[in-house]
């Protein structure tokens, strides 16, 4: 199926395999370091949070709290039923970073989960960065949750991955970020995997099969390895 959203790209992991991008996203941040973090640098509970292309929606009922309200936006209709079956409290919505259905200044919160925010010389976030704080309410906040190329385990192999240049490079990234006058947060957490299996599934989803296997060769009976997130957190002025 495809989507009449030009400015869309299927995501190579969750658009091609929903199945083992769901057993990657039970293996994180499971002592909830990261979720932590994001509540207390923009809390939601009782505010409007918007979860932008949230994929099959993993997260979007793990932010639900008594008062609040979470919509979900996708761009991929592949990827849409399953987000809109995850809770029927929570609205999802087609649209893209570039392209939001949402009124201007309605949301308090916008989280950006490894989705569209990847900029790099050959692709400027510009445009989704000026919808998304059309759609903030002043003093509302953009949290992108982003990987850390430098501290844990996934960095490592992050950083001796070919894949990894289609993120963008870490110094351009942060540059990128600072200029748009985003604060950087780092987090320290780890995957953990039910089995062997599991993690060997993810690990061959994110590298290439040799990167992987070597990986697994050197930690054979590991479910586990050190995971550092990069938080970027973007506030709309209360003036605007
Ligand atoms: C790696 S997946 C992450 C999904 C989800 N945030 C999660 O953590 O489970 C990246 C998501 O970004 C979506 N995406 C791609 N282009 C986008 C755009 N222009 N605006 C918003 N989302 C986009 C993809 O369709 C995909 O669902």
């Amino acid at each position: 199926m495809t989507s009449e959203l030009g400015d869309f790209l299927p995501a190579p992991n969750q658009g091609a395999h929903p199945e083992v991008y769901e057993i990657e996203n039970n293996a994180l941040d499971r002592s909830g370091v990261l979720f932590a973090r994001l509540r207390s640098l923009a809390p939601w509970d009782g505010r409007v949070l918007l979860d932008l292309g949230c994929g099959t929606g993993f997260w979007l009922p793990k932010y639900l709290t008594e008062q609040g309200t979470v919509i979900g936006v996708e761009p991929d209709l592949n990827l849409l039923p399953a987000a809109r079956e995850r809770s029927p409290k929570v609205q999802v919505l087609h649209g893209s970073a570039e392209h939001l259905p949402l009124l201007d200044a309605s949301v308090d919160v916008v989280h950006a989960r490894f989705a569209y925010f990847f900029p790099s010389p050959n692709y400027d976030c510009a445009a989704g960065l000026r919808e998304v704080l059309r759609v903030l309410r002043p003093g509302g906040s953009l949290l992108v949750i982003d990987n850390d190329h430098q501290h844990g385990q996934f960095a490592t192999l992050l950083r001796q991955s070919i894949w990894a240049s289609t993120q963008g490079e870490d110094d351009y990234i942060q540059r990128w970020w600072a200029a748009q006058g985003a604060q950087r947060h780092e987090v320290m957490s780890s995957w953990n995997f039910d089995s062997t299996k599991d993690l060997a599934q993810v690990l061959h989803l994110e590298f290439p099969a040799e990167l992987a296997q070597g990986w697994i060769s050197q930690h054979p009976d590991s479910t586990e390895l050190s995971y550092g997130y990069v938080l970027y957190h973007v506030r709309k002025s209360q003036l605007s």
